[in-house]
């Protein structure tokens, strides 16, 4: 579709909370991976204890917060603020993700706080929204995901968008290309100036399905958790990508 070429891929590895300073080994053999393939974006989301030693190793490699607080400091113990993130060198922040709506319920209003706190940090927010198993089998899923980003994106621009059915995460299932290309394309219609918006899809990718859920035009990337862990996999789904454009 038109503006597909100006929008680059993104692979964005969210580690949740795994990961101790072995971990960073994996820095190092994803960044010749990205050093390859120059022609599209790897951000990694390790625990926000290692954000600091990562960010210095990443090279090209991106790095992501995967929470901020609302607020850039104050009396908020055990949070960490969007200029943190970025003073400790992250450049994105994932936010919204369907566990920490579930787990600390984090609703739509909370994320939009978020992501407008992430923006005057100088982050791009990587903003999450999908339907649960019971919304898609009932046929709502186009209304969830349109109600969570009517209420969840800024009314700014230079955010990311995630599409994680929430079924999909973690569980091996993955949505089909149909409904993946069918889902991106009703989120790209409704966002806001939506064919410059980089849109990723989340959920069980895996090296074996990368390859047709990266290749749906409204696609522009990956948001991946379980694969992710292991620079083997995360590599040969960052190699899946199709080359848009020649860097
Ligand atoms: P998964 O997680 O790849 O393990 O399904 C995706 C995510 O939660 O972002």
């Amino acid at each position: 579709m038109e503006g597909r070429m100006t929008r680059r891929m993104l692979i964005a590895g969210n580690w949740k909370m795994n990961g101790l300073r072995q971990s960073l080994v994996f820095m190092e053999e994803i960044r010749d991976v990205a050093n390859s393939r120059a022609d599209l974006d790897i951000l990694v989301a390790p625990p926000a204890t290692l954000i600091e030693r990562a960010a210095r190793i990443a090279g090209p490699v991106k790095i992501a917060g995967q929470d901020c607080h609302t607020e850039q400091s104050g009396a908020h113990t055990g949070d960490i603020s969007a200029d943190m993130l970025k003073d400790a060198g992250a450049s994105h922040v994932i936010l919204g993700h369907s566990e920490r709506r579930a787990d600390h319920n984090e609703h739509s209003a909370m994320v939009r706080a978020k992501a407008l706190s992430a923006l005057s940090a100088g982050l791009i927010p990587v903003i999450c929204v999908g339907e649960s198993e019971a919304e898609r089998r009932a046929g709502t899923a186009e209304l969830v995901v349109g109600q969570q980003l009517a209420d969840s994106l800024p009314d700014r621009s230079g955010y990311v968008i995630a599409y994680e059915p929430v079924w999909a995460i973690g569980t091996g299932l993955t949505a089909s290309l149909d409904d993946i290309a069918a889902m991106h394309g009703f989120i790209r219609s409704k966002v806001p100036g939506g064919s410059d918006v980089q849109l990723l899809y989340g959920g069980s990718v895996k090296p074996e399905n990368a390859s047709g859920i990266l290749s749906i035009g409204d696609v522009d990337g990956a948001l991946v958790g379980g694969a992710s862990l292991e620079a083997a996999s995360f590599a040969a789904i960052i190699e899946a990508a199709p080359i848009r454009f020649a860097s």
